[in-house]
């Protein structure tokens, strides 16, 4: 074989595996069929940010490829593709079903084929069976087939490949003890199980944390029909209480938190309780301009800046960020909307233009850069001195959702 390992699909996920396995001295194929990442990538360059990562493929040689059907020069094949969810609340695993294809009339026996990309529960035993009925291999003493769950968070890769459990669901009897090798390099705890068991452990990872953030959202949204502060009542109930706590509000999305539920939600026993959990988050952009507009009257051509197009804060990632919802939303109105977010590739205004004016502002992304009690110093200095700033993460600690700008910058000159 040329390569110890292929990994198939170099998105946020595939490519810092890549790199990781090769900084352990793996001979890695990477494969991906976008020219413009391939290009980067051949100059040496991070297509986005990954803490790390940039150093990693500084020092290390990635052999690359367009075609999915080099990955059979790899004894392991790492499918790292991306799992959509359809709007009907199914998954969609054309991309998987597409690489299984070109695969399939190449695979030799002895190889390994894992799942590294988030699936709905059965699409690993889906995808022995797919082998089963288009190769001649045996599953599990020829072919090997598993589910290893992807379960770092963006930004965290190269520190959490070393130390998160790394879990296995394999097909047959010895493809556990293979593909656990494999992410031994790593030395994080390998922790085999049933491919089922794998695929509901990765989706309720993250059903457990968009749910987590659903209730804060709520409870957001409870404490405005009640006149009451968010902030206040979320302190109420942490503080010195031994029975866990509940956590803060915010835009809650991202390509991985809002597709996954879905996969649950396919065929649930108790459908919509997840449905109603995503309809919470969902609902916050649309519940922040209400709020905006109860109090600052119609933003027909009024300046709105929105700080954030990120899904989270100090990533570039954009992918399923609600703040494009947001600036939608804010279109709709007639309002005039200037975006600004120092860390994504889409254009947007500098931080001086868009705050220039402005008669509401909106946090939808909780950057460190904005969080800064100089950052408040030169949105006072230049947004409208009425305007309105919304901010669910509370990013300058002041405990409102809803304030003027002339009551939090005398606060802000202070500190
Ligand atoms: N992004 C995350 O933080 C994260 C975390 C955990 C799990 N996951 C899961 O991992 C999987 C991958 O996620 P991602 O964010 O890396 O996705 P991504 O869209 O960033 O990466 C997929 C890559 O596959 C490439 N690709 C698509 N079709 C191809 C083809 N036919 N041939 C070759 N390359 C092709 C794309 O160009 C892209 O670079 C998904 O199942 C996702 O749910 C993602």
């Amino acid at each position: 074989m040329n390569h110890d390992v292929a990994i198939v699909g170099l998105g946020r996920v595939g490519l810092p595996l890549a790199l990781c396995f090769a900084d352990h001295g793996l001979r890695v194929l990477g494969i991906d069929n976008d020219q413009e990442r391939l290009g980067a990538l051949r100059a040496g360059r991070m297509p986005f940010r990954e803490t790390g990562a940039q150093e990693l493929l500084e020092r290390n040689e990635l052999a690359l490829s367009d075609r999915i059907a080099d990955a059979a020069q790899a004894t392991h094949i790492v499918i790292t593709l991306g799992t959509p969810s359809f709007s009907h609340i199914e998954i969609d695993i054309s991309q998987i079903r597409q690489a299984l294809d070109e695969l399939a009339g190449e695979l030799h026996a002895g190889q390994s084929l894992i799942l590294r990309s988030t699936v709905a529960p059965g699409t690993t035993d889906y995808v022995a069976a797919y082998l089963r009925a288009h190769t001649t291999l045996e599953v599990g003493s020829e072919i090997h087939v598993a589910h290893a769950p992807e379960r770092i968070a963006a930004g965290r890769f190269v520190e959490e490949i070393h130390t998160l459990p790394c879990i296995i669901g394999a097909v047959g009897a010895d493809s556990g003890a293979l593909v656990g090798e494999l992410f031994s390099v790593f030395g994080a705890p390998i922790v085999q199980t049933t491919p089922i068991q794998a695929e509901l452990a990765k989706i309720w990872t993250n059903i457990l944390r968009y749910t987590n953030f659903a209730l804060p959202n709520l409870l957001m949204m409870d404490c405005e029909q009640y006149g009451a502060n968010v902030f206040d009542v979320i302190e109420l109930i942490n503080r010195d209480y031994p029975r866990g706590g509940i956590a803060r509000p915010g835009f809650t999305a991202g390509t991985c938190l809002r597709k996954d539920f879905a996969f649950s939600e396919e065929r649930s026993y108790a459908p919509g309780m997840l449905l109603a959990v995503s309809r919470v988050n969902e609902s916050v952009p649309l519940f922040l301009i209400r709020g905006l507009i109860r109090r600052i009257g119609a933003l027909e051509g009024r300046r709105v800046c929105v700080l954030g197009l990120a899904f989270k804060a100090d990533t570039d990632d954009e992918r399923d960020s609600l703040s494009h919802k947001l600036v939608r939303l804010l279109e709709r109105e007639l309002a005039q909307v200037a975006v600004h977010d120092p860390l994504v590739a889409s254009a947007t205004a500098s931080f001086e233009d868009a705050l220039s004016g402005a008669d509401a502002l909106i946090v939808a992304t909780n950057h460190s850069s904005f969080r800064s009690p100089a950052a408040l110093a030169q949105i006072a200095a230049r947004a409208s001195p009425e305007c309105l700033i919304v901010d669910p993460w509370d990013c300058w600690g002041f405990g409102q959702l809803f304030a003027y700008v002339a009551e939090l910058a005398p606060e802000a000159g202070a500190q």
